[in-house]
């Protein structure tokens, strides 16, 4: 395990978020189980809209259907009606219908592999990477914004976005372990979200910053680097 990836799991262990579709480090530990609904639930609202947006909705959504199951069973209309307010509902009306081929198709679970995945409704490449990596486990470089940003600094990327995608991608796979990838990537997540922010990043207390090439050589806020126009 590369350092980068040994730090940023030790400082996640104790300053993770707390989340309401998240098992923290210690529940895993004493054998708390992930539950992929949840994961796959949260990552379809999470796509865009706010973490502080999206928590009420979460909640209200797993109080009323526990299980994909119980979401398969309503109508599209109570599933609209609940997500009114976050937008984009093209999100809801694919939401159902993945509840629906998950339980049709699928027995009532998830796929785990990402090309199961990826042929649900609403499920594009990073979502099927976010829910292999947090809910089954697999080692998926899982890359949203947040990461570009973070890996573009921690290895001071000179090639503008979208151009440096490859790059980004192939450099997040390389940090992310066979162990606790899903941790690790939502850890990359919350340093983005909290200290490795777009502007004013909070270098001084980042848990990698000796390894950040950006920090060491230069400026991190002048990564990503944008396109000339
Ligand atoms: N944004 C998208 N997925 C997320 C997650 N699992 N944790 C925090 N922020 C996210």
């Amino acid at each position: 395990m590369q350092p980068i990836t040994a730090n940023l799991l030790d400082w996640y262990d104790s300053h993770h978020r707390i989340l309401p579709w998240r098992i923290s480090p210690r529940e895993q530990k004493a054998g708390k189980a992930v539950d992929p609904y949840r994961i796959w639930l949260s990552e379809i609202m999470l796509q865009q809209t706010t973490v502080e947006a999206v928590k009420p909705y979460f909640n209200a959504f797993v109080e009323k259907w526990p299980t994909v199951k119980d979401l398969a069973a309503a109508s599209q209309d109570a599933v609209l009606r609940a997500w009114a307010g976050l937008g984009y509902y093209s999100r809801a009306r694919n939401l159902k219908k993945c509840a629906d081929a998950v339980c049709a198709d699928h027995g009532g679970s998830f796929p785990s592999d990402i090309n199961g995945l990826k042929s649900l409704p609403g499920i594009g490449d990073y979502t099927a990477a976010a829910i292999a990596s947090i809910a089954f486990n697999r080692p998926v470089a899982v890359v949203d914004g947040n990461v570009e940003r973070v890996i573009s600094r921690l290895y001071a990327i000179d090639t503008p976005l979208p151009a440096a995608k490859s790059e980004i991608r192939a450099r997040m796979q390389a940090l992310t372990p066979d162990e606790r990838p899903g941790d690790f990537a939502q850890a990359m997540m919350d340093l983005g979200a909290t200290i490795c922010t777009p502007k004013r990043p909070a270098c001084f207390v980042c848990p990698v910053k000796e390894g950040c090439e950006a920090l060491q050589t230069s400026d991190p806020e002048l990564y990503p680097v944008k396109a000339a126009k």
